[in-house]
């Protein structure tokens, strides 16, 4: 089974200023983190795309990629794709053939990542990446019967995934094939979705339910889909407002932490924030840049009669990314106050990130965080990492590396977000994981062993794919939460100053996919620490 095991300790905020530290962690990767995964052994696979021009770090041993098909370079002797080593704080420049730019993917039950798509000539192809020390891309041609450039992959419950979409494609189909026959299986949905000329439904938001269908948000409304029926099973209302959210007039969407109480997740809850006004797309190509949207759509999607419930954020954003947290909260981080998504489309960006507390009252649940000073516009991207801290790279809206005379310059620069469960007055209430069961089955006993004495509020959460998601154009596919039934939760032995507890996994692969495991280790690498400027 899955999964990323969290431990938490909930604690009240000591200082008054505005929470959350930034901290720059390499001032260049080489390339700009455009799409970004983590990996189950701590290293943050990270690319961009393979015709952009020379990127700022070299193929490793002199080697160079020879593509006829290249838009950019015929031969190109720098790298697209780098590997992230998050403890040592280093980057290892990989080898990709053809061009993965705009694409998607996911984390296959081995722990290897299966990525899938591109432009060009990388748009049918599949390339699955197995960390270790050497490894390199795999590339394999026609993987795909369609060609997926925004697209959105999903895992599914037998380990397949599913590609759904992208441009100019009205249907989904699987990696690997379901059988032998051609399978390409169209869905009405993006076709009913698709804005004229904008499009406004690319990188639908898409996520497993625990009865095992996929809800799909595209636009501006959302459906439940039975992907073995191939059949609409239901149909939820338009946001109201009716103002598009994904492509280009880009917000971003997570499904909330579930929780599992009794034995089953009762109540299932996405949020989709922020995006661009009905025209902005037009308006901004035209060189007006409307204000980004400044609301959030939050839906039962469990319910049998679901409605949804609109919020206000503190400010409007357009490209931002929504992050669950550890402790349940979700962060909203990256983007723009105006204009869309696409090249030099975005203005004003959006420095600070928010807090979403989903647990509080209407009113009370944002919580504006402390600034960054890069600009993160269109092509950035960000990542949780084991140890609590969001990565944020990228921001590149011009067709080439251009650092100089544009607006934006491309953003080689790797920085960590620390939200504020990190602040070191909080060090001696996190507990840290020493040791868990390695082989969770559904449904039964894993037995772990940390190092704090036990708190009356305490959470276990576990996130699938060993916390792991991917990122991209302000989507982070296959992200999810589940906190581990409370009941459960309980005390085996104190042993030499650690506490042993047993909790019981999720019951089905419905709620959380099968993975591999890890938990967070607590260490924060030296160059990582935290930054007190
Ligand atoms: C990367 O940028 C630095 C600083 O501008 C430069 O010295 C170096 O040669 C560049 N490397 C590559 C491979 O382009
Ligand atoms: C970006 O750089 C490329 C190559 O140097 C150049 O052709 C292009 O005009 C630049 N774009 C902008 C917006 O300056
Ligand atoms: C979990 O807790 C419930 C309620 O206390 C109990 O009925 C159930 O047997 C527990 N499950 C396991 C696997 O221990």
């Amino acid at each position: 089974m899955t999964l990323l095991l969290y431990f938490l300790v909930h604690h009240i905020l000591l200082c008054s200023a505005a929470p959350g530290q930034w901290s720059i962690l390499l001032k260049t990767i080489g390339i700009s983190a455009m799409h970004m995964q983590l990996l189950p052994n701590d290293r943050v696979i990270i690319f961009d795309r393979t015709d952009f021009g020379p990127s700022n770090i070299s193929l490793p041993l002199g080697k160079c990629r020879s593509d006829p098909n290249d838009i950019a370079l015929k031969r190109d002797c720098t790298a697209h794709s780098v590997e992230y080593d998050v403890s040592l704080n280093s980057i290892r420049p990989l080898m990709v053939l053809t061009d993965l730019w705009c694409s998607s993917g996911a984390l296959g039950p081995d722990g290897s990542l299966v990525q899938t798509g591109g432009f060009n000539d990388g748009d049918h192809v599949v390339r699955v990446y197995k960390s270790c020390d050497k490894c390199d891309w795999k590339e394999i041609n026609f993987g795909l019967l369609e060609r997926r450039w925004y697209a959105t992959s999903h895992i599914l419950q037998d380990g397949r995934q599913i590609i759904i979409g992208g441009r100019r494609q009205y249907n989904y189909e699987f990696y690997p094939k379901r059988s032998k026959n051609v399978e390409v299986i169209s869905l009405p949905f993006l076709v009913q979705t698709y804005d004229q000329g904008i499009e406004n439904n690319l990188y639908p938001f898409v996520f497993l339910h625990t009865d095992g269908s996929l809800f799909i948000f595209a636009n501006n409304r959302a459906i439940l889909l039975d992907y073995l029926k191939n059949k609409v099973v239901k149909t939820y209302p338009e946001m109201p407002g009716g103002d598009p959210r994904n492509y280009p007039s880009t917000g971003s969407a997570v499904l909330l932490p579930m929780r599992i109480e009794q034995g089953v997740v009762e109540v299932v809850e996405v949020l989709v924030c922020g995006g661009a006004p009905k025209g902005a797309h037009i308006n901004a190509k035209k060189g007006t840049f409307v204000d980004a949207l400044d609301t959030c759509g939050r839906i039962k999607i469990s319910d049998p009669n679901p409605k949804w419930v609109m919020e206000r954020m503190p400010m409007g954003r357009v490209m931002g990314d929504m992050l669950l947290l550890p402790n349940g909260d979700v962060l909203v981080i990256n983007g723009g106050s105006s204009g869309t998504a696409g090249w030099e489309n975005g203005r004003n960006p959006v420095h600070k990130p928010v807090i979403y507390k989903p647990d509080n009252s209407i009113g009370s649940r944002f919580e504006v965080q402390n600034p960054s000073s890069i600009p993160r516009m269109y092509h950035s991207a960000a990542v949780l990492v084991r140890d609590g801290r969001v990565l944020v790279g990228g921001s590149n809206p011009h067709e080439q590396y251009n650092f100089t005379n544009v607006l934006y310059p491309t953003e080689l620069s790797l920085e960590a977000f620390y939200p504020s469960y990190l602040d070191p007055s909080s060090s001696g209430l996190r507990p840290k994981i020493l040791l868990s069961t390695t082989h969770i089955k559904y449904g039964k006993k894993i037995v772990m062993v940390h190092g704090l004495p036990p708190h009356l509020d305490m959470k276990i959460g576990l996130s699938d794919n060993g916390g792991t998601f991917f990122n991209t154009h302000s989507f982070s596919m296959n992200q999810r939460l589940l906190f581990l039934d409370r009941d459960n939760i309980t005390k085996v032995r104190r042993k030499m100053g650690v506490m042993w507890w047993s909790v019981v996994a999720p019951p089905s692969s419905k709620c959380s996919p099968a993975g591999i495991i890890s938990f967070p280790s607590a260490k924060i690498s030296r160059r990582g620490r935290l930054d007190t400027r």
